[in-house]
């Protein structure tokens, strides 16, 4: 085991840097250390309110600032981001905290049921493999990636989405984000030879591709399917402004999901796929290259933006400009990616770094349920640090 860190200070000459990169990068690393005296152990909230993290609230039985729900890994995978961006052992040191609690969360099977152990396990124990080779961390990876596939769903050939399996509200319903979840089992396969991983994947994101991906390019955010029997039923929305909307979000996890998927399954509809997400997206956002939180609302709304969705798609056009096949497109999404994060830096970050605890302003994560409106989110805060380190270092090795 080593604990050097893999790439601290190097930058490929080939790289164009994005106006104030370098200084948004000592500014989100300068939040990050700040909030490890703030949290010490204990873990943020999914959002801010009023642009502070409080501690994770209480619930189920897990205490205030424990490790439930879906987001608490995007805090780990900060830290492995801050590590690599720095090598100060500070950032190392405290990641290693969040990754064994992560061990325990997947040993004692506490709050598993979801298909978000993508998320969890794959910024916290996967990434510590691949970064240290941490051998515990291996193990909740693999323990993480089983429990994920207990819930594939034969005949409909899908990973369900939330919930208990017997719960009949959620029962063969499926969401976008879902996606994103898919490299835990890509890299559990891989680790383990065992095809049914692999094969999940394959059929998971097909159905997918065939049925959340609309004629006009955009996204249910959620889509059932009859359990029993396989067939597809229909598509609704959860988070979105309607079931025909387009809720932000969604489309850029697809294309930031398909894109990943089709990297590592060869099937260039994936690949078609995550080109039609980001013409979509791209085609509807506003002036300044940062959407409203559902793809409906255009220039002159008064609704508020997700950056968050900015940032995922920064990081999702960054993977489709490695992945594409076209040299000219490719160059287009990378471009294209370059001024959505320049916007982000220049008009959604805080003024100071003391003014937040997010990286990130400005993003939605709940309008329906008025939950997490016009705060950061610890998934905006990752993906917009990820998406610096993809600008700046082109050479990183994703954790996905
Ligand atoms: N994955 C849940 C969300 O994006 O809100």
């Amino acid at each position: 085991m080593t604990s050097s860190s893999p790439s601290a200070g190097t930058r490929s000459a080939a790289t164009t840097p994005v106006a104030g990169s370098d200084d948004a990068i000592a500014a989100a690393v300068s939040t990050i250390r700040r909030n490890i005296a703030t949290f010490g152990g204990g873990f943020p909230g999914d959002t801010t309110v009023g642009d502070r993290y409080p501690l994770r609230p209480a619930e189920g039985g897990i205490p205030v600032g424990g490790n439930r729900g879906w987001t608490t890994s995007f805090r780990t995978g900060m830290l492995w981001l801050a590590w690599e961006l720095t090598g100060d052992e500070v950032f190392h040191d405290a990641a290693r905290i969040d990754v064994a609690d992560f061990e325990r969360r997947v040993r004692d099977e506490e709050d598993l049921d979801t298909h978000d152990l993508g998320f969890l396990y794959t910024l916290s124990t996967v990434a510590a493999w691949r970064l240290i080779g941490d051998e515990a961390a291996r193990d909740a990876s693999l323990l993480a990636a089983d429990h994920l596939m207990r819930r594939f769903l034969e005949p409909a050939g899908i990973i369900q989405a939330w919930g208990d399996l017997s719960d009949p509200a959620q029962r063969g319903r499926t969401i976008i984000d879902s996606l994103m979840n898919m490299p835990l089992l890509t890299w559990a396969g891989e680790q383990t030879g065992d095809e049914r991983f692999a094969d999940a994947v394959r059929r998971h994101t097909e159905q997918l591709r065939e049925h959340i991906l609309r004629e006009d390019d955009s996204t249910f955010h959620t889509f059932y399917w009859d359990a029993e029997t396989g067939q597809p039923l229909r598509g609704a929305t959860e988070q979105g402004a309607f079931d025909e909307s387009c809720w932000a979000r969604g489309q850029a996890w697809g294309v930031y999901g398909f894109a990943m998927n089709y990297a590592v399954t060869g099937d260039e509809r994936l690949l078609e796929a995550s080109r039609r997400c980001a013409e979509y997206f791209l085609r509807h956002l506003p002036s300044d290259d940062v959407p409203f939180w559902d793809l409906v609302y255009t220039d002159g709304s008064d609704a508020p933006r997700d950056s968050s969705a900015a940032a995922i798609v920064v990081c999702g056009l960054f993977e489709l400009a490695t992945v594409e096949t076209d040299a000219e497109r490719a160059a287009e999404w990378t471009a294209r990616a370059n001024a959505i994060l320049a916007s982000l830096i220049a008009h959604y970050t805080p003024a100071v770094p003391e003014a937040s605890d997010a990286l990130l302003l400005h993003s939605v994560y709940d309008l329906p349920k008025g939950n997490g409106v016009d705060e950061g989110t610890l998934w905006g805060d990752y993906f917009y640090l990820e998406a610096l380190m993809r600008a700046t270092r082109p050479e990183w090795r994703k954790y996905w």
